[in-house]
C-alpha cells in the first residue's frame, strides 16, 4: 500500500476532511477539488488540511474541471462526496440540488469512463434512499422510496453508479451511510445544532429557548470517523458493490436533546405535544426547547435504522463510537471552540 493517489470532491465539508484525514495517514497523495465561490477556497477548508492536501479548483456542475483533475492527477481512487446536502435545503433549491446530486455525478462517471476507467469510484449514497421505510431495519434489499429532492437525486444517481458498474465494467461501489456526525458537522444539521446551542447556554451565552422542528423522527446516528473508513474499504475490495452502513441503533431528536442536556449536566422535563411541546430545565423551570413549525420538512422521514450484517461481514467495518459518546463528544468540542 502507499503511494496511491486520490481524489475527494466535497473536501471542504465534514465527510472529506475525516477521508483526507484517513488517506493521508495511509500515504496517499490527496487532491481535494474545491469550489471558487465568493470566498477563498482556503477558508472553507480545515485548516490542518491546507499544506497537506492538493487543492484543485472545480466543482461538480463544470464537466471540464472534473476531466481536467482526472487527466492532470490520473487517480487510482475517486471519492464522490460533493453534494448539496441539506435535506430540509432540497424543497428550496430542488434544481440546484438535482443539478450537483446527480448530473454532477454523471459527469464523474463519464469522465473516468473516457478518461481513466480502471479508477475505482465511491458514491455517497444515503439512508434517505429508503425514506418512508416498511423494514425496521434497512439493508441493501430493503425498497426504497425517496421523500425529498434530495433523496430522489441521490437515489437517480445511485442508480446511475451502478449502471455505470453493470455497462462498463468500472469498479464503482455505493456506500448508503445513515446519519453521521462530529464536532466538522454543518451547523444547520440537527445535531450540531442543538450541541452548539447546548454549548452556548452552559457558557451563559445565550438565554433563549432552542427552537427545533419535529422532535419524534428516529435516526439512527453515528461518527464521521467510523464512517470513512468503511469508503476506503469498499474501494480495497476486488469487487464493487453496495453497502449499508450504520449502528443499528436509533434515536429520537427529543433523545439526542436529552442527551446534549445530560452532558451539561441539565435533565429536561418535557410537557405539552405536538407544536406545543416544550423541554424545561427540571430543576428551575426554566424554558430550554420548543418547537418552531418553520423546521417542519414538506415531507419527512420518520425512522432511519441501518442493518449492517453486509459491511460488518465483508468488508470487517465496525463502528467504534457509541450514541453517548458522540454527544458528549460533540458537546465537548462545541465548549472548547466556544470558550476561545
Ligand atoms: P457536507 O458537510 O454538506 O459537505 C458537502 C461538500 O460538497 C462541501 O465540501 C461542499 O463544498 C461540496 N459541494 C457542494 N456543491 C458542490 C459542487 N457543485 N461542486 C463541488 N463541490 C460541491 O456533507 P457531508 O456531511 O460531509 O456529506 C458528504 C456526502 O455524503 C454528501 O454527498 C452527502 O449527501 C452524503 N451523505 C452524508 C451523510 C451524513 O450523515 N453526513 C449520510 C449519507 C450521505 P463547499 O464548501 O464549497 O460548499
Ligand atoms: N436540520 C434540522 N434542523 N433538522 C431538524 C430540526 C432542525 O431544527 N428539528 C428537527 N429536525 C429533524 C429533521 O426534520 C429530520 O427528521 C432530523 O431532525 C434530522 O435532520 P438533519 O440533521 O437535517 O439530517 P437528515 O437526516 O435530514 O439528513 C442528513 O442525513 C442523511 C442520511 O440519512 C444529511 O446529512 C443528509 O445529507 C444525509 O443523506
Amino acid at each position: 500500500m502507499g503511494n496511491k493517489t486520490a481524489i475527494i470532491t466535497g473536501i471542504t465539508g465534514q465527510d472529506g476532511s475525516h477521508l483526507a484525514d484517513l488517506l493521508l495517514e495511509k500515504n496517499y497523495r490527496v487532491i481535494g477539488i474545491v469550489r471558487r465561490i465568493s470566498t477563498e477556497p482556503p477558508s472553507r477548508m480545515r485548516r490542518h488540511l491546507w499544506d497537506k492536501v492538493t487543492q484543485f479548483p472545480g466543482d461538480l456542475l463544470d464537466s471540464v474541471s472534473i476531466e481536467n483533475a482526472i487527466n492532470e492527477f490520473q487517480p487510482d481512487e475517486f471519492y464522490n462526496l460533493a453534494a448539496q446536502s441539506h435535506v430540509g435545503m432540497s424543497w428550496k433549491q430542488p434544481e440546484l440540488t438535482s443539478a450537483i446530486d446527480y448530473f454532477g455525478v454523471l459527469n464523474i462517471l463519464k469522465a473516468i469512463k473516457l478518461l481513466k476507467p480502471d479508477t475505482r469510484f465511491y458514491q455517497a449514497s444515503t439512508s434517505e434512499m429508503f425514506g418512508k421505510v416498511e423494514d425496521e431495519f434497512q439493508n441493501e434489499k430493503s425498497r426504497f422510496y425517496p421523500r425529498s429532492p434530495y433523496a430522489v437525486a441521490k437515489l437517480a444517481a445511485h442508480w446511475l453508479t451502478i449502471n455505470y458498474r453493470e455497462s462498463y465494467d468500472i469498479h464503482a461501489s455505493c456506500g448508503i451511510l445513515f446519519n453521521h456526525e462530529g464536532p466538522r458537522r454543518g451547523k444547520d444539521f440537527v445535531t450540531r445544532k442543538i450541541t452548539l446551542h447546548v454549548a452556548k447556554h452552559k457558557l451563559g451565552k445565550t438565554d433563549k429557548p432552542l427552537e427545533l422542528g419535529n422532535l419524534n423522527s428516529m435516526r439512527d446516528w453515528g461518527y464521521a470517523g467510523d464512517y470513512v473508513r468503511a469508503m476506503w474499504l469498499m474501494l480495497q475490495q476486488d469487487e464493487p458493490d453496495d453497502y449499508v452502513i450504520g449502528t443499528g441503533k436509533s434515536h429520537s431528536v427529543r433523545d439526542f436533546v436529552n442527551a446534549a442536556y445530560a452532558a451539561i449536566g441539565i435533565s429536561i422535563t418535557w410537557q405539552g405535544e405536538g407544536v406545543d411541546e416544550k423541554g424545561y430545565d427540571s430543576t428551575n423551570g426554566k424554558l430550554l426547547v420548543q418547537v418552531n413549525p418553520k423546521f417542519f420538512r414538506p415531507a419527512e422521514v420518520d425512522l432511519l435504522r441501518a442493518d449492517s450484517s453486509k459491511a460488518r461481514e465483508k468488508l470487517q467495518w465496525e463502528p467504534e463510537v457509541t450514541f453517548e459518546d458522540l454527544v458528549s463528544m460533540m458537546v465537548e468540542a462545541d465548549l472548547k471552540e466556544e470558550s476561545n
